[in-house]
């Protein structure tokens, strides 16, 4: 099964005591020194011994991995928390089927209790193999400590971001974010790179609109092209942002002209239609 529909279903039969004990060693996993059964019994205010017994059942489903004397997390775990608090905060009721998966991230089908299809994107920047470092080393703790600090951290941009592009309809609409997730609204389309068949000059068009749009509100993508441009064929929708630098960056210019050349490099390669890079650059700045 994969990890992700496996923390799924974790979080319908975790007990209780099992995500106070998961949630303390997160927190003491993050924090300096080491992560015994001890401070974690201090930091969820659990007794030792039912820290103890609850360690023994998180180790048995894998979602807790030992590195020298400590406990630390590992992907599992961060996915059924994540997973959990959007079940909490009733935005999710389901787990559906895998839309990509990727280098840098896994994006899922969700359902929420009305029925409503949102994206679940979950963020692997930097992949620690958690499940072969079980069989050959112990896991270093710095290593978890990073893993979580990098996608935590890109999870939490991508939905900053995304939330200053609210308004616009070419931008996935942002719900929520959680450890290494964003939640966002479920787009019917296909990535531009597959070279659709549209008309092609409407479709630059809206995309040009859509980076003036993002520079209006201060934000510059810095990694756009074809593979993260969906489309209808109708609609445009520019996704994946969580690398994006705000106007007063110092490479913003630099970046957002990387961004215009890659897509109109793209239409006069694909599509044969031709823009002036310094003309579409002073349409998007003005
Ligand atoms: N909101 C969404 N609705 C539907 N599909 C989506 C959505 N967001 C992302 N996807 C799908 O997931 C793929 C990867 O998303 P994204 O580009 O944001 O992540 P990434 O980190 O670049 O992943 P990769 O490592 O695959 O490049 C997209 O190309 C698209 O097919
Ligand atoms: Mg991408």
């Amino acid at each position: 099964m994969d990890p992700t529909e496996k923390a799924a279903r974790l979080v319908k039969v975790l007990k209780d005591e099992e995500w106070k004990a998961l949630l303390a060693i997160e927190r003491v996993c993050l924090s300096p020194g080491p992560s015994t059964a001890e401070r974690i019994a201090s930091e969820s205010g659990m007794p030792i011994e039912r820290v103890e017994f609850a360690l023994k059942m998180l180790n048995s489903r894998n979602l807790i991995l030992r590195s020298d004397s400590s406990w630390v997390i590992n992907l599992l775990a961060v996915e059924a928390l994540a997973i959990r608090e959007y079940v909490k905060k009733n935005y999710l009721e389901a787990l559906g089927p895998v839309i990509a998966k990727g280098k840098e991230s896994d994006v899922y089908e969700v359902y929420g209790s009305k029925g409503e299809v949102f994206a679940l994107k979950f963020f692997k920047l930097g992949r620690i193999s958690f499940r072969s470092v079980r069989r050959k080393r112990s896991v270093k703790r710095s290593e978890v400590k990073n893993w979580i600090a990098t996608n935590y951290d890109a999870a939490k941009r991508e939905f900053t971001s995304l939330k200053k592009l609210e308004g616009h309809p070419s931008f996935p609409r942002v719900y929520s974010y959680n450890r290494n997730t964003v939640l966002m609204s479920y787009l019917k389309g296909v990535r531009l790179s597959t070279r659709p068949q549209v008309e092609p000059g409407a479709i630059l068009d809206s995309i040009i609109d859509a980076l003036r749009f993002a520079y209006s509100r201060g934000v510059i993508n810095g990694d756009m092209s074809e593979y993260n441009i969906l489309t209808d064929g109708l609609n445009v929708w520019l996704i994946d942002w969580p690398q994006s630098v705000s106007k007063s960056h110092p490479n913003a210019f630099e970046l957002l002209r990387r961004d215009v050349s890659n897509i109109l490099r793209f239409f006069k390669r694909v599509y044969s239609v031709e823009r002036h890079l310094d003309e579409v650059l002073s349409y998007i700045i003005h």
